[in-house]
């Protein structure tokens, strides 16, 4: 058993890592069983539960729709927020009952960011001893021979590293979407903004080889995908930790040069934000003009305790230069309210941020106190009701700002990529534009798939309706 451990998580380049190929066998073991992989959090949460479902299928688990048929269940869970973690020990509930009463044989596992957490993790050895297995995020490419070892001790494991460990690259991986992927770019953060267990949960700063990504996109391409994500959780700090000259800037370039319809990147820390990375989003068609820029508080003295190393004219000035250069841009953004110390008029800084940008969008969060943190040792100064009040007033404002974004694409003829069937509607298709607004399309589901003209006929808060343009 290894249990994580957050002061082992802080250090930093403890050891360099190496980049190795994943190249593990075992037998069948999964034959005749069916899996079931529920996701939280973001998007690299997302990609590494298609790594997940791609390596149980290498020993033949087949994927099912729920878990009343499943042989086994992952959560592949997420940390950032507490309420993150009552979905996921609400829902353990939920999986002991189906133990308990009609499939005494079922293997639960827990795997991402909540498995780095110490109290997490002392909760499912004391509270859950129903769950079978516990994987970190350093040691996913382990997570076949935890789940054998299981299967042939019937013993509990836990196997957390709390040290980031090498960069493995190839493991297997069964996408999603066949039009659009995820490809990492950057494992773990450096940034230790003063809220975020990211840095703990993720480990430090590590690159992939330029090498690797790119080989990977032109595989992509080959095999038909329309669009790539690049994937990082602040991927402007891409090869910082690995080239003395080659950068986010550099990587965009030879991903666009490789010709690719659509590149599209996520997420932006405003601090490594170079003029040369806004240049060459600007120049290149096929690098989507939609950026997420999360901005967090616009009061300097908050942000000076979140740690976040720039000020609301640093952030505005960026802001402005990419509206200035990238045409028809859209940005969205990420805002926290109730920061421990955010006064009534830190938090109209923050309003007055978002009437100068307008954004097309914004994720609002209240702050949730993360343990180990440093701003878990700051006096929390705003009150759960008076949290939800700014919530509340910041997300009026926002929506407005996005609702005004969606008007201005009224009538316009805009590409879009179609990806599925509609939720809404099942005689429509969907799509995302270039600047990422989801489309609702009134056409057959022979457009999926491909990259076509669509009229907007109508605007929603937070989608819009189109017509395929023959
Ligand atoms: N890497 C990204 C964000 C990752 S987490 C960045 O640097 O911006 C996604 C969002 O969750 C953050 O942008 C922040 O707004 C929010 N968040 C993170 N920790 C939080 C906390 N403790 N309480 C409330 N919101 C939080
Ligand atoms: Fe968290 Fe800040 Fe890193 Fe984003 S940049 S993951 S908010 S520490
Ligand atoms: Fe959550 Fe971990 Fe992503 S904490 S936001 S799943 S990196």
């Amino acid at each position: 058993m290894k249990t994580p451990n957050m002061i082992n998580a802080k250090k930093r380049n403890v050891k360099a890592p190496e980049y190795i190929s994943y190249d593990k066998k075992y037998s069948n073991f999964g034959k005749n069983k069916k899996y079931y992989v529920r996701t939280y959090g973001c998007q690299m949460n997302e990609h590494d539960s298609e790594k997940i479902k791609g390596m149980l299928e290498t020993v033949g688990f087949t994927s099912c729709e729920s878990v009343e048929e499943a042989d086994i269940v992952i959560l592949n869970t997420c940390a950032i927020r507490e309420n993150a973690h009552d979905k996921v020990f609400g829902f353990l509930g939920v999986l002991k009952h189906i133990k308990d009463t009609t499939n005494p044989d079922l293997l639960i596992g827990v795997c991402g960011c909540m498995s780095q957490e110490a109290v997490v993790v002392k909760e499912i050895l004391s509270k859950y001893k129903y769950v079978d297995f516990v994987c970190g995020t350093h040691n996913l490419d382990n997570l076949l021979s935890i789940i054998k070892n299981k299967i042939d001790t019937n013993k509990m494991q836990v196997e957390v590293e709390s040290y980031e460990g090498d960069i493995v690259e190839n493991i297997p991986v069964d996408r999603d979407s066949k039009y659009s992927a995820w490809v990492d770019i950057i494992y773990g953060c450096d940034k230790f903004c003063t809220y975020c267990i990211v840095p703990y949960t993720r480990g430090s700063q590590r690159s992939r080889k330029k090498e690797d990504i790119l080989e990977e996109i032109k595989k992509l391409k080959e095999d038909g995908y329309k669009e790539v994500t690049l994937l990082g959780q602040n991927v402007n700090a891409y090869g910082k930790d690995l080239y003395d000259n080659y950068n986010l800037a550099n990587l965009l370039k030879d991903v666009s040069d490789i010709g690719i319809d659509r590149i599209r990147f996520v997420t932006s820390h405003p601090w490594d934000f170079t003029d040369e990375m806004v240049d060459i989003i600007a120049e290149r068609d096929n690098i989507m003009p939609y950026i997420h820029l999360p901005l967090q508080s616009g009061s300097n003295k908050i942000l000076k305790l979140m740690n976040r190393r720039y000020t609301k004219e640093d952030y505005l000035k960026l802001y402005n230069s990419i509206r200035e250069k990238v045409k028809n841009s859209s940005i969205t953004t990420d805002i926290i309210v109730g920061f421990p110390g955010e006064t009534e008029e830190d938090f109209e800084e923050t309003l007055d941020v978002v009437n100068k940008c307008k954004f097309d969008g914004a994720f609002t969060f209240a702050f949730s106190k993360r343990e180990n943190t440093p701003a878990a040792l700051m006096k929390e100064t705003v009150s759960e009701e008076e949290k939800l009040d700014r919530l509340h007033r910041l997300n009026e404002v926002v929506n407005k700002y996005s609702n005004m974004a969606n008007k201005k694409m009224m009538g316009k003829t805009v590409k879009c990529l179609v990806t599925s069937l509609s939720d809404k509607d099942k005689n429509k298709v969907c799509g995302y534009t270039e600047n990422m607004k989801l489309v609702n399309i009134k056409g057959d589901k022979s457009l999926i798939g491909k990259i076509v003209d669509v009229k907007i006929t109508d605007t929603k808060s937070f989608s819009l309706d189109g017509e395929y343009v023959e």
